[in-house]
């Protein structure tokens, strides 16, 4: 299968957009919705949760693992490739989805002035600035955290006044930073969620960008360009889902995804 992984229901709107462009393979997504929100917590805790989580889909039958979190891809990552992933198991592979996003963000903007959204550890850890910065090196990129987003997603708080409240609030400061930026990112796989909000807020013009495409055509094209684990990978068309929390909650969660009657199972890590 292939992995799919979040701190909890985010990756969910990467997940819905790998199985239109890849409808023939299994998948296997997992959430770790006990622990949600990882955007506050420190590089150590998302490393060390990050860690656990891809080794649980590696045990699953997972040869390649896309980790569906910008945080998690912005904190773990690279040492999970570095420093794990030789010694642990050198035949499998983990993505992540800021350097694909960081790749094409250019592309889409006219003034070169983009804006992002993220959750403080992406922001802090810069690294959509540091990516940005080899492929657009002429962009002008100004970053805002919004760390109540993903707790009001998780929550299902997707229309609440309360909710409108914080995102006019995010909005307007990234825009106070820089009045010409043409292009949005939300760099964090949970916003898609709030986006008739955003829209609501975003001055005209501006284009809202999510990730869910560009990260499905790179792990197409990864695909192709990588036969030794596309061989791996189990083709039925199914797709299981676990998490860290009740399968109860993860189920109503995953329904307000559009994820419509499926079974989640509980993983409980080993160690
Ligand atoms: N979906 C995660 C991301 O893309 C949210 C992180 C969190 O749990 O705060 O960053």
């Amino acid at each position: 299968m292939i992995g799919v992984f979040d701190s909890g229901f985010g990756g969910l709107t990467i997940l819905r957009e790998l199985k239109k462009a890849l409808p023939q393979y299994d998948f296997a997504y997992l959430g770790d919705n006990a622990r949600a929100p990882y955007g506050t917590r420190s590089f150590e805790t998302i490393y060390a949760y990050t860690r656990q989580a891809v080794d649980s889909l590696f045990s699953l039958g997972c040869p390649l693992v896309i980790l569906a979190c910008n945080t998690a891809s912005a904190k773990a990552l690279r040492s999970i490739q570095q420093n794990d992933l030789p010694s642990l198991v050198p035949e499998n592979r983990v993505l992540g989805i800021v350097r694909p996003t960081a790749e094409c963000i250019g592309q889409f903007s006219k003034t070169g002035h983009v804006g992002i959204l993220a959750t403080p550890g992406t922001v802090s850890s810069e690294s959509y600035l540091m990516e940005i910065s080899h492929f657009s090196p002429d962009l002008v990129v100004s970053q805002h955290s919004c760390p109540l987003w993903v707790p009001l997603v998780e929550n299902g708080e997707l229309e609440s006044a309360g909710t409108e409240y914080f995102v006019k609030r995010d909005i307007e400061t990234l825009f106070r930073k820089d009045p010409l930026i043409d292009t949005v990112l939300l760099a964090c796989t949970h916003y898609p969620l709030l986006t008739p909000i955003i829209q609501k807020f975003l001055p005209k013009g501006v284009r809202l960008v999510s990730q869910g495409e560009i990260v499905a055509k790179r792990t197409l094209d990864y695909l192709n360009r990588h036969p030794e684990i596309e061989i791996r990978l189990k083709k039925t068309g199914k797709t299981e889902f676990w998490t860290t929390d009740t399968v109860d909650f993860f189920e109503k969660g995953a329904f307000l995804f559009g994820e419509r009657n499926i079974s989640a199972k509980k993983l409980t890590f080993s160690y």
